[in-house]
């Protein structure tokens, strides 16, 4: 065995539980077949650990992630408690604590399922999506003051600082010139409105992209970037964008891929500790019943053991995904797959065993 990987296992809420069941089963399936071993140590995050004892993410869990070579999570979002509690105390503090400054979210169309686009396929749909994940508008700055008088005033600040819109566009080039098709990278702004934070992106894209000659460069406002995903997905590669925008326009782009039940995304520090998830949330309202589908959970798997170095066998996952796809799951929907969800990730399982 060449060599073993600690995977953090946070199963989190709602139906994360279910789906990450099924990842773990390809994982190890992946990793008795292609020869690497596997630590998995599960911790027990998310709202039913906060209804009961107050805790979100403590310091000492937190360190105990550090030492990971990976964190793999399901869902967080409880029906029980109120918005923003889990996501800001369990997700957002992972992604800010973590210092996990990329999101890297992949928007490919797998033959076989129907998007909602007319006439646009496989070949159209096909680009990935770098959203920063530390700064804009997620920073929490701002407040809220003489709250609950007629007086009140609300403020929500995007900060956006040189290191880190820098050390994005960096992560941006890098993986359009090595990683992408057509090593084409869109930077994604608002520069005609915002034109403090993304007159920082635009020197900032421009300057990095004189060290990338041969990344072709383009520029696209967020709201024509919905405009463009939709009428012309073809044009896209690599998209790089701060933080909200990134949130809106992966979404978008999740619905294109044929939904969340296949959107996946890396939560990146490269070199260090990174967390990968499904990127729709813990859906309650399926909670216990079979028929989540699990294969968002799996192609997160596939992008961790990408990044672990492990590119054969998430290559091999990738072939099982997509043969499931073809031959097995058209709708992606929960309930309308035709299969229960432990159904499913036995067939990745299966396909990726025998060589899909
Ligand atoms: C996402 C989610 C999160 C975000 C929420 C749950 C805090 O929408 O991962 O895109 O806004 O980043
Ligand atoms: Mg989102």
């Amino acid at each position: 065995m060449s060599r073993a990987f600690d995977i953090g296992l946070v199963p989190g809420d709602g139906t994360g539980p279910e789906v990450l069941r099924e990842g773990r089963k390809v994982l190890m399936a992946a990793a008795d077949k292609y020869g690497f071993g596997l630590n998995l140590v599960e911790f027990g995050l998310g709202g039913d650990r906060y209804l009961a004892t107050g805790e979100l993410l403590s310091d000492s869990v937190l360190s105990e992630l550090r030492d990971l070579s990976a964190i793999y999570l399901g869902a967080i979002g409880h029906p029980g408690v109120k918005p923003g509690i889990l996501e800001k105390g369990i997700l957002l503090k992972m992604r800010f604590e973590l210092d996990l400054y990329i999101n890297l979210r992949p928007v490919t169309l797998y033959p076989g399922v129907a998007t909602p686009l007319a006439n646009k396929g496989p070949e159209d749909i096909h680009f990935t999506v770098v959203r920063e994940n530390t700064e804009g508008l997620y920073a929490g700055a701002g407040g809220i003051l003489k709250k609950n008088t007629p007086q009140e005033v609300a403020t929500q600040e995007s900060i956006n600082t040189r290191f880190g819109v820098e050390r994005c566009l960096r992560y941006a080039f890098e993986f359009a010139r090595h990683r992408s098709r057509r090593r084409k990278l869109t930077l994604c702004g608002k520069t005609n409105v915002l034109t403090y934070a993304f007159d920082l992106w635009e020197r900032v894209f421009r300057e990095v992209a004189a060290e990338y000659p041969e990344v072709e460069t383009d520029y696209a406002h967020v709201d024509a970037t919905c405009m463009w995903m939709i009428k012309n997905p073809e044009w896209f590669d690599v998209i790089v964008t701060d933080n909200m925008f990134g949130d809106i326009i992966t979404d978008l782009g999740a619905m294109i891929q044929g939904g969340m039940g296949i959107a996946a995304g890396g939560n990146l520090h490269p070199g260090k500790v990174s967390m990968f998830e499904p990127i729709g949330g813990s859906a309650p309202k399926y909670t216990g019943q079979n028929k989540i589908n699990p294969l968002a959970a799996i192609a997160a798997a596939q992008m961790m053991l990408a990044e672990l170095g492990q590119a054969e066998a998430a290559q091999g996952i990738e072939e099982a995904i997509k043969t499931v796809l073809v031959n097995d799951v058209r709708d992606l929907g929960a309930g309308q797959m035709g299969h229960t969800t432990s159904e499913v990730g036995d067939l990745v399982m299966k396909y990726l065993l025998k060589g899909a």
